[in-house]
């Protein structure tokens, strides 16, 4: 008797003779634990300054709303930030190429937005490394469907060579799960992981993350950091940081969709707030939260049909940001024991004034720097 061929390889030729679109993907978790975190941070402690009730990092993007919305504002061009963001990255990504191309890594790129960003990435990859596997990460399911698209259809990036993989990345259980999985499937072949879009700068506990993605790199491995960066820290300047928010429509919808889709929450923009503060003297901190500045308490209705009490002055934080100062982001990758490659650094000029926000790529490897090698190439790096 013939022994039964495993469906996955039989997979690939089934969907290679159907043009329906098919996506594959890999869910790494359950998505009704997801659904319980975030109805347990909608119901966190009453705050008048955004640190109670929350929707944090991934759950901003998480279900086919928010992603629709992402997409929206990404394209707005009143969302000038974003425009000169995306185009700034062209320009990096160019100079950090051959850093890349020479070595036959493969790609994990950790949230993959729109795509746009990884087909720049993986156009240049594919060429030197033909054989090479991408593999983007993403909280979203939607956002993994749609932002692979963009690859597969413009950068004709094969099909076959691509593993989506639905995963919130961080939780540490599944960093160091998607970490040796990873190392399975390439064995010693070397790994470039990205963080783009200023991603870092969502999540609460910024050097927490850092850290949990520097555990799981190799020595032959690098991370790709993009930040916003802001060379001025003052609270003049933190307020200006959330002005910038502030200016679009397309950026308010996004923000507020998970609560539209997650809550029976009425929802008026004038309710969203956007606060700048400079954070631990080296960063500028950007709150975006909803506040029931009403002169009523008002009732929410979560999605496991419980209800919570918003009393007058409460808040739900939506979304948070920064800009870096360069000393902070060298304290971060110092903490990780990151060491740069390659640091690249570019001033905004769509403003009339010289702005003081710009954006930052750094490629990093990891280790500690040595006094003989990678502390003096660190310190040249970061004094340029
Ligand atoms: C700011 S967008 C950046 C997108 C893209 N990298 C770029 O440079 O334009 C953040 C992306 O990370 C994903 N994301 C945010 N937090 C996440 C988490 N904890 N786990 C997995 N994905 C997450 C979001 O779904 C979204 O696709």
């Amino acid at each position: 008797m013939t022994e039964p061929v495993p469906v996955i390889r039989k997979l690939e030729q089934a969907l290679l003779d159907d043009d329906f679109a098919w996506s594959l993907v890999l869910t790494g978790e359950d998505q009704t634990d997801k659904l319980a975190t975030l109805t347990g941070d909608l119901r966190g402690p009453v705050s008048t300054t955004g640190d109670g009730k929350q929707i944090t990092s991934g759950f901003s993007y998480w279900g086919i709303g928010p992603t629709i919305a992402w997409a929206n504002a990404t394209n707005d061009p009143f969302y000038l930030v974003m425009k000169a963001g995306t185009e700034s990255f062209l320009r990096h990504w160019r100079k950090m190429r051959p850093h890349i191309t020479k070595g036959g890594f493969h790609l994990v790129s950790l949230g993959i937005g729109t795509g746009v960003k990884d087909r720049t990435i993986l156009e240049d990859m594919l060429r030197s490394n033909p054989d090479m596997y991408y593999v983007p990460v993403d909280m979203s399911s939607e956002m993994l469907r749609l932002g692979t698209g963009e690859p597969v259809r413009t950068a004709r990036f094969p099909r076959s060579q691509m593993l989506p993989v639905q995963l919130d990345f961080s939780i540490a259980d599944n960093l160091g799960e998607l970490g040796q999985m990873l190392g399975r499937l390439v064995g010693e072949e070397p790994l470039l992981y990205t963080l783009t879009g200023n991603t870092l700068a969502n999540f609460d506990d910024d050097e927490e993350l850092l850290q949990l993605i520097t555990d799981v790199l190799r020595p032959q491995d690098r991370l790709l950091l993009e930040v916003a960066s802001t060379t001025s820290l003052d609270q003049e300047t933190a307020e200006a940081a959330a002005d910038e928010y502030h200016q679009t429509r397309a950026f308010a919808e996004f923000v507020t969709s998970t609560l539209r889709y997650n809550t029976d929450l009425k929802i008026d923009n004038e309710r969203v707030k956007f606060i700048g503060e400079v954070e631990d003297e080296d960063a500028l901190l950007v709150k975006i939260l909803w506040q029931n500045d009403t002169d009523e308490e008002i009732r929410m209705g979560l999605p496991d049909h419980t209800e919570v009490v918003l009393p007058v002055g409460d808040t739900i934080r939506l979304y948070t940001t920064r800009k870096y100062s360069s000393q902070r982001l060298e304290r971060l990758t110092g903490a990780c024991k990151l060491v740069p490659v390659e640091v690249i650094e570019s001033q905004f000029r769509h403003t009339r004034r010289p702005s003081p926000f710009g954006l930052e790529l750094l490629l990093l490897k990891p280790g500690a720097p040595t006094a003989a090698s990678g502390g003096s190439l660190a310190d040249d790096i970061w004094s340029q």
